[in-house]
């Protein structure tokens, strides 16, 4: 603390902030001890390209399930982000759109490479709070979740090309500069904590892929420098958006899986590369959301589309995963 003092004192307030450890948040459990939430990413655009049908299913499945709350992969707001804290965008394509009951629960939301292409800050400030208190979106934090510890990461300052070859696009990297430094404490932090956890289930949140066969494909600086570390600390779940698709692929050497939650509202790309397919277990190339259910023991994730039909689904006991080390 003295040190941030310090720091602000001298002018390098960013410095401060990106050696600061995860802001903490605590998400009560039902009575039950389970755990029920719905994944969707990629879909601020004021309900075009099928994101109000696909609100509205996550409303009717969110009432089926009493879900817990929402998490958002990011790419929160097409195409840039933001312009500010009183962007008429946030309630064009958040608050009016998603605006079903059971929706009406905490949304953990991560910044997109979209959101950094506008008011980056904007989207995490405590005024937008105030305007829809279900908004809460850091760059980096931790939800503890009893059963399960949420590790919300931000990945778009991992993506080299953003910095090298940002085309006609300006990014917003407040608060994320020298990027080197920002990253390697990032990446610090996150192995700290997910050792330190105690939770059953341990569930790592960004937004791009580690694996994916979509149009981006793999993000080789994730692959890289992050995918070891939930490797070593036996993480369950990596959950992405990205690319604009529905997606689950097995880890080849540990129980992980990566999970692509990104078509909240555009997609129908029509790119697929099976190159690299390893571990595939399931592709749509559509609109939809994904679910998650976890218990003590099991975990149960369901992709739907965007009539809210069940696309796949996929159930796993820890107990099994465990002895099949
Ligand atoms: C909306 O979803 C339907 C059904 O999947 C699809 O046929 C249609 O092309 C989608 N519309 C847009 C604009 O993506
Ligand atoms: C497909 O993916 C592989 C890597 O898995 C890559 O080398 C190749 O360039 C990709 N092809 C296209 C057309 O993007």
């Amino acid at each position: 603390m003295v040190m941030c003092l310090w720091l602000v004192v001298i002018g390098s307030f960013n410095a401060c902030k990106i050696s600061a450890e995860f802001q903490r948040f605590e998400q009560p459990t039902k009575g039950d001890g389970t755990l029920r939430f719905l994944v969707v990413g990629d879909w601020g655009r004021k309900g075009d390209y099928n994101q109000s049908q696909v609100a509205f299913q996550m409303g009717r499945i969110g009432e089926e399930l009493d879900i817990d709350f929402v998490v958002s992969t990011g790419d929160n707001f097409y195409d840039n982000g933001l312009k500010g804290e009183n962007d008429p965008n946030f309630l064009d394509s958040f608050t009016n759109i998603y605006t079903a009951k059971s929706l009406q629960k905490q949304w953990f939301s991560v910044l997109g490479n979209h959101d950094y292409r506008g008011d980056a800050v904007a989207q995490l400030s405590p005024f937008l709070r105030k305007i829809d208190t279900r908004w809460l979106c850091l760059r980096s934090f931790l939800v503890n979740a009893e059963i399960a510890e949420f590790f919300f990461v931000d990945t778009t300052p991992f993506v080299n090309d953003y910095f090298t070859n940002p085309e006609d696009h300006k990014y917003d990297w407040r608060g994320v500069s020298p990027v080197n430094t920002y990253t390697v404490n990032l990446l610090k932090d996150l192995e700290k904590a997910l050792k330190e956890s105690r939770a059953t289930w341990k569930i790592v949140v960004g937004h791009h892929a580690i694996r994916s066969v979509s149009h981006h494909g793999d993000t080789q600086e994730l692959v890289h420098r992050l995918l070891p570390i939930l490797r070593a600390n036996k993480v369950d779940l990596y959950m992405n958006g990205h690319d604009h698709c529905l997606e689950r692929i097995s880890d080849d050497i540990s129980p992980i899986q990566f999970l692509t939650s990104g078509a909240g509202s555009k997609a129908w790309r029509g790119d697929v590369n099976t190159t690299n397919d390893q571990g595939l277990k399931f592709f749509y190339d559509g609109q939809g959301f994904m679910s998650v259910q976890l218990t003590l023991s099991e975990v149960e994730t369901v992709f739907y589309d965007v009539f809210g039909r069940v696309l796949h689904r996929w159930t796993m006991s820890k107990q099994h995963l465990l002895s099949a080390m």
